[in-house]
């Protein structure tokens, strides 16, 4: 029996491989290599493959008979904003059609478990203090829609067939279990502020006129080592055949932090000069989002450990111990 995670070579992926190695699972992971690489995986088996390309399914299918797969925790998707915006078609072609094959494949192969990347970024604009998972979802970009259409998928497939699944709502993830699985890809905050550090340019923060105490967006900062561990919580809430409560879960801590808190928590635990410019604000950008984190405290008995001095210091440990050091 072995758990298949499908870009677990990637940031989020790479934890989740870890602690299910931990707890002595057998892991395969299948991942293209595009953004992920291949000394994140550990010991597990590593299987090279574009899960949206042709014959995906066919060989998905082979691997998780060969393997006697028996839960599939699905990351791999393109994740970036403006680029789905840019590239609408293939956003679905990966997101979406990657995610078809994997469900193709699973049902083939009597595969009955899945836990399913979404994110925050399928309410899209919500104007509440907090986000429940019955807040409506009116995703603002063709990533979110990816999303939002991706749980749909997964529900038809449960009426079909019987597919028990979760689907996790990433708020702001951030931070490192392990230095050497730091976030690769300065696309969020805490990574983006690093790099420019790195190339010895000052921070940026788009808009500090928002109406929030300190003017910047607020967000809901999530370890991603808390995040892992829910994916394993959710994993086993899966197991048996109780009938399932509940599909889709925000992961979050119900806090939020301003981008000037984050920012300054980063010159404090690094002790360089982290004063920013301040730039226009960005098309899109809700001004404060923070996630309710009732349902999966409640229904999973997850709850997140670390607050933002932690998910900081990690990442700015996880930066020092790779190849762009600073100072
Ligand atoms: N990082 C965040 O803040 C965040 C927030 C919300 C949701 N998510 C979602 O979480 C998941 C993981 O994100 P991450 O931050 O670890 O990103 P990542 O880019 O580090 O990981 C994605 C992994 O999937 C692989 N992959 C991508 N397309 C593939 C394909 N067609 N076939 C096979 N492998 C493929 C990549 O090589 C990579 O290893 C994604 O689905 C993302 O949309 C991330």
């Amino acid at each position: 029996m072995s758990t298949l995670v499908i870009g677990g070579a990637g940031y989020i992926g790479a934890h989740v491989v870890r602690l299910l190695l931990e707890r002595g699972e057998d892991v395969v992971v299948v991942d293209d290599l595009s953004t992920g690489a291949a000394d994140r995986v550990g010991r597990a088996t590593l299987a090279e493959l574009d899960v949206a390309g042709p014959g995906a399914q066919e060989s998905l299918e082979k691997l998780m008979a060969e393997r006697g797969v028996t839960a599939v925790v699905h990351f791999a998707a393109k994740k970036q904003v403006g680029e789905s915006v840019a590239r609408p078609a293939w956003y679905y072609q990966q997101n979406v059609g990657g995610l078809a094959n994997v469900l193709a494949a699973m049902e083939n192969a009597d595969v009955k478990h899945m836990i399913f990347s979404s994110s925050a970024a399928t309410y899209g604009m919500p104007d509440v203090a907090l986000v429940t998972e019955d807040t409506d979802c009116r995703p603002i970009n063709p990533y979110g829609e990816t999303k939002l259409i991706g749980e749909w998928m997964l529900a038809d497939c449960e009426r079909a067939w019987g597919l028990r699944w979760s689907a996790l709502r990433y708020f702001n993830v951030a931070g490192a279990g392990w230095p050497e699985l730091g976030d690769p890809a300065a696309l969020n905050l805490v990574p983006m502020v690093l790099d420019r550090l790195a190339r010895g340019e000052r921070p940026k923060i788009f808009g500090d006129d928002y109406p929030t105490p300190d003017g910047t967006c607020i967000r809901d900062y999530i370890h991603v080592l808390d995040l892992a561990h829910a994916h394993l919580a959710a994993m086993d809430y899966l197991e048996g055949d109780a009938p399932i409560a509940h599909h889709v879960f925000n992961v979050g801590t119900g806090e939020g932090a301003s981008v000037r808190q984050v920012v300054d928590t980063l010159g404090e635990v690094s002790g360089l000069d982290t004063t920013a410019d301040v730039e226009p604000r960005r098309p899109g950008d809700p001004p404060q989002l923070i996630a309710s984190p009732d349902r999966i405290g409640k229904v999973l008995g997850w709850k997140a450990e670390h607050r933002l001095e932690d998910i900081v210091r990690s990442a700015w440990e996880a930066w020092q111990a790779g190849p762009r050091r600073i100072g």
